[in-house]
């Protein structure tokens, strides 16, 4: 029965299987959730960064923009209100990522995915249509729930359709997504502040409806992954798609392990509880300290940000827009940088060498921003200085598009076993979500306080981080993920909390499977 069976290099298994066009197909169109997560992270800064938007529904933030032209250019945008529109959506997915797991593990990851294109159309529609304030945090909600569901069932069910060899490229799909989308917004936002008339805005909002259409429609055209069906029952439609997607049909030790894992699952009747004990102590600082690290990357006061700051530093109002389209193709094409190289170089090359860039370029920002406008904020860029700055924010934006980008969402949705892994995805989400709110909620007042201290504060977590992965990171490249806890177990540092006390007979289990 073992058939092709091999031990890998990590210790744990690798089962036979290619990758096939089903499965290339499946991930792609299961990918697409990222494009409506990428489309809102790219379109509020745009959007907010209109006159024509600002003089309609934030006159106050407009007038105080208008008044200080000349003064303090780290307290320009400085509004409450303002950042709430931004983050607001984020507050949404947070709470929803808890529903989205009870929705993914109870009906399957497909339908978690089409809650979550549905519910985003209508956002769509209703920030399209905005004639006041609540109406636009309204659709921002809405579009909060899609993200929620999205995030909460793509990487999940991307990282179950892979074969183990493959599944970081495939899961870094929902990132390269995620980075189109974000482009794909820079590109609208640029194209509609022009317009005759200043609905600019509408077109940029309402056009979120196009990405969410796609994942709608290609939830429903999806099968749901081998897990999902055999933990509800459906066994052989399990086996067939398992059958499909690995394009072979010796698929029977993988199926039998994910039929073990599986009953080993239905016996936990509390995930939530489960996940706190003991031997899950390692994948739980995972689930809340890598999606933790990566919005304290800073990257998003960029991605947010970028035309407000740009404008900040003294470019006109096209050549703001211009330089966030720069940065979205910087962050695109480094994103497929990762693809291919993260199943072969492993995850944790790529976050060393990754931070290390991105903390250089970090206080390098810092520094030409220190010493252009000092503390007290006055003054205007040379173009020389403005230009070193554009390139040190694309090699930082780079860093990030090939470490903490996709690993961020990679690594939390790889390492769990079956019976906690919806619930350790939601955490990751949730732990993300409130990352983000809080910084895109806090930055501007932040820039307004700390000023360029601010790039040397995300520099000193660039650091943190960095030593983290050194240190308590194991490598999971290649390794079946029903076979994870081996890499656990065989850590310096965690091994004492998953080896100790004989308390898991999943890993009992683990390693009988392996040996027979
Ligand atoms: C992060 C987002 C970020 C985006 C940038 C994602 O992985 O979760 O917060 O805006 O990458 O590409």
């Amino acid at each position: 029965m073992a058939g092709g069976v091999v031990v890998s290099a990590a210790g744990g298994k690798t089962y036979p299987g290619r990758m096939t066009a089903f499965v290339f197909f499946t991930c792609l169109v299961a990918s697409s959730g990222g494009l409506i997560f990428g489309y809102d992270i790219g379109i509020s800064g745009g959007v907010t960064s209109m006159d024509s938007f600002l003089k309609q529904f934030f006159p106050s933030v407009y007038a105080q923009a208008e008044a200080s032209k000349d003064a303090n250019q780290y307290c320009k945008f400085n509004s409450q209100l303002l950042t709430l529109f931004t983050s607001s959506l984020y507050l949404a997915a947070l709470a929803t990522s808890f529903v989205a797991a009870s929705v993914t593990r109870v009906f399957g990851r497909k339908w978690s995915m089409f809650c979550g294109g549905i519910t985003f159309l209508v956002g769509s529609a209703l920030n399209g249509a905005a004639t006041d304030v609540l109406m636009l945090i309204l659709g921002r909600i809405l579009l909060g729930i899609g993200v929620g569901f999205a995030n909460q069932s793509v990487p999940l069910y991307l990282s179950e359709m892979a074969p183990a060899k493959l599944r970081g490229m495939l899961n870094i799909g929902f990132q390269l997504m995620t980075t189109i989308g974000i482009l794909a917004a820079n590109l609208i936002n640029y194209a509609t502040v022009g317009i005759e008339g200043g609905w600019g805005w509408r077109v940029g909002l309402g056009l979120a409806g196009v990405p969410a259409l796609v994942i709608t429609i290609g939830a429903l055209a999806l099968p749901d992954t081998p897990n999902s069906l055999i933990a509800r029952g459906y066994n052989d439609d399990a086996k067939a798609v398992l059958v499909k997607i690995r394009g072979t049909d010796d698929v029977h030790d993988e199926y039998d392990d994910m039929v073990a894992a599986s009953e080993e699952a239905a016996a936990v009747a509390h995930p939530w509880r489960n996940i706190l004990e003991r031997k899950y102590r390692p994948q739980l600082t995972v689930a809340v300290l890598i999606p933790m690290f990566q919005q304290l990357t800073g990257i998003n006061v960029i991605m947010f940000y970028a035309p407000v700051l740009f404008l900040t530093i003294g470019f006109g109002d096209d050549a703001s827009l211009m330089s966030a389209v720069i940065t979205g193709l910087v962050n695109m094409f480094a994103t497929i940088v990762s693809i291919v190289s993260v199943d072969r170089l492993g995850r944790r090359a790529l976050f060393l060498q990754g931070g290390t860039q991105m903390f250089i370029s970090q206080i390098v920002v810092g520094t030409l921003i220190a010493l252009q406008f000092g503390t007290a904020g006055v003054g205007e860029m040379s173009r020389s200085n403005a230009m070193l700055l554009v390139l040190f924010i694309c090699l930082y934006v780079a860093g990030f598009a090939w470490s903490w980008g996709p690993l961020g969402w990679l690594v939390p949705s790889e390492v769990f076993s079956l019976e906690i892994r919806s619930a350790g995805q939601s955490i990751a989400v949730c732990v993300n979500m409130t990352l983000t709110f809080i910084i895109g909620q806090a930055f501007l007042s932040m820039l307004c306080t700390f000023k360029f201290g601010l790039f040397y504060f995300f520099a000193g977590w660039m650091f943190v981080m960095t030593a983290f992965i050194a240190l308590f990171l194991p490598e999971t490249k290649g390794v079946a993920i029903e076979e994870m806890h081996l890499v656990w177990s065989q850590h310096w540092f965690w091994g004492k909390y998953v080896n100790g006390d004989g308390d898991g007979s999943r890993h009992g289990g683990g390693n009988r499977r392996m040996n027979g």
